[in-house]
C-alpha cells in the first residue's frame, strides 16, 4: 500500500483508529503509531544513569564557564522556567548575542528523539552536547579550553574522578550532560491520565480536539507515537523569517532535493510552555499554528503532500488547541542522591 492509499484508509477508518488508540479494540491495526503515554526511557548501554553522573551533568548544564566568555550556559537557551527553551523566536548567542536563524527547541523529552536539532544532524544526546559549546554562534568555546578550565576547578576534578575515573574530558562532559538531559522527562499530563482511564482528566473540548487530531485534522499523520512525533522531516511551508533568507533544513544534512525546507516534526508535549513555534519561531500562539494548518500550511514548491486545507470550524480550531493544552505534563521527578561539589552555585530547584 502506498502512502496516499494508506492515508485514505486511515481517514476512512478514523472511528476504528479511535477505538484502537483507546484500547477498546485489541486488534492489530498497523496505521500510525498511536498517541499514548510515554514508555520508560531507554538509556544507552555505554552511558548508564548514576546519581553522581546526573548531578555532575546538572552542574555542567547550568555552568556558564562552558562558554568562551563564561557567560552562556546550556540553560541560557534551554531555561527550565521557560519550558526548557528561551521564549524567543530565534536564539541569541555568541559573544555579541547575535540572533541566530533557528528557534531554541525545548529539551523536554529530547531523550526520546531519534534525531536532535531541527534538521536532525545529530542523533544521540552525547553527540549533540558538544556542538553548542564549540559553535561560534552559541557558546563559542573550544573543547581543549573548556577541559583545561574545568580541570583546575577542584569540584569538577573530583567529580570526574568519581564518576569516570579520569580527569575532566570532553567525552565525560558529553556523557554527564546527556545523563542529566535524560532526567528532563515530562509525563502524567491530562491526556496521559485520560488514556489511563481517568475520563474526567480532559475537558469535553479537549476530547473533541483529540478526535479531530486523529481524524479530520490529520495531525496524527506526522505527530504520532507517545512523544507526538514520527521522528521524520517534512516541509509544511513555514514562511522564512529572521536572518536566514532560505533555511534548507534537512537538505543541509542529506543533500537530497526532496528534503529542501523540511524540518523535524517536533514533540507537542508541554507545547503551551514553548511559544513561539516552528524552526524559526514564526508563530507566536498555538491558535495561529492551527489556523496555518487549517489553511493547508504555507507556500513552498516542496511542500508535503500531506498538507491541504482542513475546513475546520472556529469551534474545531479551539478544540484542537484545547487538546494541545492537555499535553502539558509534569516533570517526573527521579530522585537521586546529590553529591555536593565545590562549584558552582546552582538554582535550588534544579
Ligand atoms: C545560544 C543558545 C543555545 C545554547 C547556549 C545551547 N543551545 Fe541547544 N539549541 C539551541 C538551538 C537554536 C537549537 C536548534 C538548532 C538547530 O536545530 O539547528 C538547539 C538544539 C538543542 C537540542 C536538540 C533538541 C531537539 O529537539 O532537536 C538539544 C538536546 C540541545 N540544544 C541541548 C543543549 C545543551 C546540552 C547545551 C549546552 C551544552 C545547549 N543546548 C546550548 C540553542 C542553544
Ligand atoms: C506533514 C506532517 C505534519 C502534519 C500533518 C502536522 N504537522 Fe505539525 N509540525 C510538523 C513539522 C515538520 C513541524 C515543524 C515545521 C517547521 O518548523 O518548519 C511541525 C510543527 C508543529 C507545531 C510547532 C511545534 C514547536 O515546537 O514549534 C505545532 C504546535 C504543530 N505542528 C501542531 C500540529 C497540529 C495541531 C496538526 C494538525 C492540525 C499538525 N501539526 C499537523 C509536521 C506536521
Amino acid at each position: 500500500m502506498d502512502a496516499g492509499c494508506l492515508k485514505k484508509a486511515v481517514l476512512g477508518c478514523a472511528v476504528l483508529v479511535l477505538l484502537v488508540v483507546q484500547g477498546a479494540n485489541g486488534g492489530d491495526f498497523p496505521l500510525y503509531p498511536p498517541i499514548v503515554p510515554l514508555p520508560p526511557l531507554v538509556v544507552p548501554a555505554n552511558n548508564p544513569q548514576t546519581a553522581a553522573k546526573i548531578e555532575l551533568g546538572k552542574q555542567l548544564y547550568f555552568d556558564p564557564r562552558l562558554s568562551g566568555n563564561n557567560w552562556i550556559s546550556c540553560a541560557t537557551c534551554h531555561n527550565p522556567v521557560l519550558g526548557f527553551g528561551d521564549g524567543l523566536p530565534r536564539m541569541l548567542g555568541g559573544p555579541t548575542s547575535r540572533e541566530g536563524g533557528r528557534h531554541s527547541p525545548t529539551i523536554i523529552n529530547c531523550a526520546y528523539n531519534e534525531f536532535q536539532f531541527w534538521d536532525g544532524r545529530a542523533s544521540s544526546l552525547e553527540e549533540q552536547a558538544l556542538g553548542p559549546i564549540q559553535s561560534p554562534n552559541e557558546m563559542n568555546e573550544t573543547l581543549d579550553n573548556v577541559v583545561r578550565k574545568l580541570n583546575v576547578i577542584p569540584g569538577y576534578a573530583k567529580a570526574f574522578k568519581e564518576v569516570f575515573g579520569t580527569p575532566v574530558t570532553a567525552d565525560g562532559i558529553a556523557k554527564a550532560i546527556a545523563a542529566f538531559e535524560r532526567t528532563i522527562v515530562f509525563a502524567n499530563s491530562p491526556f496521559d491520565r485520560y488514556m489511563q482511564g481517568d475520563a474526567r482528566a480532559m475537558s469535553e473540548s479537549a476530547i473533541r480536539g483529540m478526535e479531530l487530531f486523529m481524524g479530520k485534522a490529520e495531525c496524527i499523520v506526522c505527530h504520532n507515537g507517545p512523544n507526538f512525533t514520527d521522528n521524520q522531516f517534512h516541509n509544511i511551508g513555514v514562511p522564512a523569517d529572521g536572518p536566514i533568507k532560505e533555511d534548507l533544513g534537512r537538505y543541509n544534512v542529506t543533500k537530497n532535493n526532496a528534503d529542501k525546507g523540511a524540518f523535524k516534526t517536533p514533540t507537542l508535549r508541554n507545547i503551551t510552555d514553548t511559544a513561539p513555534y516552528m524552526h524559526n519561531g514564526f508563530f507566536p500562539t498555538l491558535f495561529e499554528v492551527v489556523q496555518f494548518y487549517n489553511g493547508g500550511g504555507g507556500r513552498s514548491e516542496n511542500k508535503s503532500a500531506d498538507m491541504h486545507a482542513l475546513h475546520l470550524s472556529t469551534q474545531e480550531v479551539e478544540d484542537l488547541t484545547e487538546f494541545m493544552k492537555a499535553l502539558k505534563g509534569e516533570l517526573v521527578q527521579i530522585k537521586y542522591e546529590a553529591i555536593p561539589l565545590a562549584y558552582p552555585n546552582l538554582p535550588k530547584d534544579f
